[in-house]
C-alpha cells in the first residue's frame, strides 16, 4: 500500500513509524515532511501542508491508498473533504466536524446545547460589549480568540485592565488575525489538566491512553505558552473512576451532539480536560492529534495503527478491540534557543549512532542543507520518547538521551513529568 501524511512535524514523524509497522505499507509520502522524517518517507518539501489541491493533485497522481491529514489547518480547510471527492480513503474529519477545533464559538455552543460540562461563558463581536461585561465580572477570567491561532488565542488576564488589553489585542489590534473577530469570555477553571486522543467513526470511541503536555516554556510552568514542551503518558490524575465519568458525560455525549448537528467526527478527537473540584469539564476539543502528546501515545499502542485508522474510516471501530502496553512514556522537546519568541535557524544537528532500545528520536524542525546535513528549521526541533515499565525509568532515558543530542543554542525543560510523579506519590 502507498501512504500519505500530511504534515511535517514531530507528530506526523511518530504517526509514520507506527504505520510503518505494518508489513502491507510499501512507500509513505509525507506532505511536506521535514529532515528527519526522509529517513522515513519520502518528503515532498515543495508542497506545503495547506495547499490542498496541490496535495489532492499529488495523492491522484501516486496511486495514494490511504492518506492521513494530521495537522488542524488543512482539515479546517476541507482536506479530507476534498481526498473524499477523489475517491482516497482517509483518516480525519471533513472540514465541517473540524469546526469543534477551528471554532471555539461552534464548540462551545455545542457543550451548552447538549449539556457537556464546560466552563460557563459568554460569546462577544463587539469589543465595547466585551468590556460592559468584563466590568462586572471576577479575575482572573479567559479570553479566547475564537478561531485557529498557533495554541496562543487563549488570554488570562488577572485584573479589568489586563483584561481591557487583552480584548483590545485580540479584537482591535487582530494579533491573532480574523481568529478574533469574534471571542469567548469564560469562566477560570482549576484543577489538574489531562488530554484524552480518542479513535471515533463517529459512534464508535476507543480512548487511548492519557497524557499530559507542558505548555509553558519555562521549568515550573513559568514563561510564555508553547506548542509543548513535553509530554508523558499515562497521565496519573486520569483515575479509571474519572474516565469512567468522562466517558459517560463528555465523551459520548459529544459524539452524539455532533451526529445530531449533522457532523459526525471521524479521526482522532482530542479532549483538552480539566479535572475541577466539581468532576471533569471539557477546556477545549481539538479535532487532531496532540503535538507532543501523540509522542507518548502512540509508541503505548499495541494493535496495528493502520488497521484501526481504517476502522476508523470504515465505520467498523466498534469491531475492534484497540490494545496498550501497561508501561509509561516520556517526551522531551528539545527547542531552539529563544523559542517561542525569536530563534535562530540553520544550525547543524549532532544525533548519536544508535539509542537505545526504548528510545525514539521524532524529528519536529528540521531539514536537510543543500550537502545533505541535517540542519535546524523550526522551534521545537526533536522530540526525545523513551518508554519503560515506570515514568520514573521513561524520564530518566529520556533525558539521558536529550543529552547525547547536540545543535546550538538547544533548549529543554528540566522539569517534564516532575507534577505527575508529585501526583503519583498522593494517590
Ligand atoms: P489552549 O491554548 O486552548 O490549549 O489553552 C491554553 C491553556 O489555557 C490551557 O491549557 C489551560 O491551561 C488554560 N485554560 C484555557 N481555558 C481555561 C479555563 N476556562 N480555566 C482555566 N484555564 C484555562
Ligand atoms: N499539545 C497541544 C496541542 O497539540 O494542541
Amino acid at each position: 500500500m502507498n501512504l500519505l501524511v500530511v504534515g511535517g512535524g514531530g507528530r506526523e514523524h511518530t504517526i509514520i513509524k507506527k504505520l510503518k509497522e505494518n508489513p502491507s505499507v510499501e512507500t509513505i509520502y509525507a506532505l511536506p515532511g521535514n529532515g528527519g522524517i526522509a529517513q522515513d518517507a519520502v518528503c515532498v518539501p515543495e508542497i506545503s501542508a495547506k495547499d490542498i489541491p496541490a496535495i489532492v493533485d499529488f495523492a491522484k497522481s501516486h496511486t495514494i491508498d490511504f492518506a492521513v491529514v494530521a495537522p488542524d489547518d488543512p482539515l479546517a480547510l476541507g482536506c479530507v473533504d476534498w481526498l473524499h471527492e477523489a475517491g482516497i480513503p482517509c483518516f480525519g474529519p471533513d472540514a465541517k466536524a473540524a469546526r469543534i477545533e477551528a471554532s471555539k464559538v461552534f464548540s462551545k455552543n455545542l457543550m451548552k446545547k447538549y449539556g457537556i460540562p464546560t466552563a460557563a461563558y459568554e460569546v462577544f463581536d463587539d469589543p465595547a460589549k466585551a468590556l460592559e461585561y468584563l466590568k462586572g465580572a471576577s479575575f482572573p477570567i479567559v479570553i479566547k480568540a475564537d478561531g485557529l491561532a498557533l495554541g496562543k488565542g487563549v488570554l488570562i488576564p488577572q485584573s479589568f485592565a489586563e483584561a481591557e488589553t487583552a480584548v483590545k489585542t485580540i479584537m482591535e489590534d487582530k494579533a491573532f488575525g480574523d481568529s478574533g473577530n469574534e471571542i469567548v469570555i469564560e469562566e477560570f477553571l482549576t484543577g489538574p489538566e489531562v488530554s484524552v486522543l480518542a479513535f471515533t467513526d463517529g459512534t464508535a470511541i476507543r480512548p487511548m491512553v492519557s497524557s499530559m503536555d507542558h505548555k509553558r516554556a519555562g521549568d515550573n510552568d513559568t514563561g510564555l505558552n508553547t506548542g509543548g514542551m513535553g509530554t508523558i503518558a499515562p497521565n496519573p490524575c486520569y483515575t479509571k473512576a474519572v474516565a469512567d465519568v468522562c466517558m459517560e458525560t463528555i465523551f459520548l455525549p459529544t459524539l452524539a451532539a455532533m451526529r445530531a448537528e449533522g457532523c459526525p467526527f471521524k479521526g482522532c478527537l482530542y479532549f483538552g480536560l480539566m479535572i475541577t473540584p466539581k468532576g471533569p469539564k471539557v477546556i477545549e476539543y481539538n479535532c487532531r492529534f496532540g503535538d507532543p502528546e501523540t509522542q507518548v501515545v502512540l509508541p503505548l499502542l499495541k494493535t496495528d495503527l493502520l488497521t484501526v485508522m481504517q476502522a476508523v474510516e470504515d465505520e467498523t471501530l466498534a469491531d475492534l478491540e484497540v490494545e496498550w502496553s501497561d508501561g509509561a512514556a516520556a517526551c522531551v522537546i528539545l527547542a531552539s534557543g529563544g523559542y517561542p519568541s525569536h530563534y535562530e535557524k540553520g544550525f547543524c544537528l549532532t544525533l548519536p549512532e544508535t539509542t537505545p532500545a526504548n528510545v525514539t528520536i521524532y524529528h519536529a524542525g528540521d531539514k536537510l542543507d543543500g550537502e545533505g546535513r541535517l540542519v535546524t528549521s523550526g522551534g521545537r526541533v526533536l522530540g526525545i520518547t523513551a518508554t519503560a515499565p515506570t515514568l520514573k525509568e521513561a524520564l530518566a532515558d529520556a533525558y539521558a538521551a536529550a543529552e547525547t543530542v547536540g545543535f546550538e543554542g538547544k533548549y529543554m525543560r528540566h522539569d517534564i513529568g516532575r507534577r505527575a510523579l508529585a501526583a503519583m506519590e498522593e494517590l
